[in-house]
């Protein structure tokens, strides 16, 4: 693993559940582990950590703390709409063997926020490119093509804020922590 310089931290903007639906993501991920139809798939898969589960936004990686300042500034400036999403099908990305859940409807809102903060990221990382976004909550790494996966009982999620996280690697394991996060603007509230 490449070394970290001292004032440099990775990391990424994300959807960060509330209590609630970070509840009932681990418990579809509970459901699925315990799926028969999935035991071959998941025989050596890894669950992502409950407090671990988020959808990514912009995955940034390793900033000073200088660019970090720049981009917290940045983004102080975002004007983003709340929304509701219904988190309500399941996918499988067989490059990084990733088993997700996802959204079959996208709220408009949401992209609209990812092309906001992509320019700030964009004004303050030069080298950051912007690759097509695919809303995902990463349940499980590590999984064996698991075929086709069943349709969920929609998780509802309202949306009122983006965050800012750092992901460290600790000798237990990644973890993710919110640096920052800032609230969305309900929509009876915005011009
Ligand atoms: P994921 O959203 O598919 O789980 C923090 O590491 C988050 O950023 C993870 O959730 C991860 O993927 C995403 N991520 C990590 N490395 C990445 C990379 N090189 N490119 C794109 N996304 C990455």
């Amino acid at each position: 693993m490449p070394e970290q310089a001292v004032d440099h931290k990775r990391i990424f903007l994300a959807l960060w559940p509330d209590e609630v639906t970070r509840a009932q993501l681990h418990a579809y991920q509970q459901k699925l582990k315990r799926d028969p139809a999935l035991h071959a798939a998941l025989q050596q898969g890894r669950p992502v950590k409950p407090d671990n589960l988020h959808m990514t936004l912009h995955f940034i990686g390793s900033v000073s703390s200088e660019v970090l300042q720049n981009l917290i500034s940045a983004l102080d400036l975002v004007h983003a709409n709340t929304f509701e999403m219904e988190v309500d099908t399941a996918g499988y990305f067989p490059r990084p063997r990733v088993l997700w859940l996802g959204v079959s409807q996208m709220p408009p809102a949401l992209p609209a926020l990812v092309q906001q903060t992509a320019i700030c990221v964009q004004q303050c990382i030069e080298a950051y490119e912007f690759q097509s976004f695919q809303p995902h909550i990463t349940l499980f790494r590590k999984v064996r093509n698991p075929g086709e996966l069943v349709q969920l009982p929609a998780i509802h999620w309202p949306v009122n804020s983006f965050a800012l996280v750092e992901s460290k690697t600790l000798p237990e394991g990644v973890q993710y922590e919110v640096l920052r996060s800032w609230p969305l603007v309900p929509l009876l509230l915005s011009e």
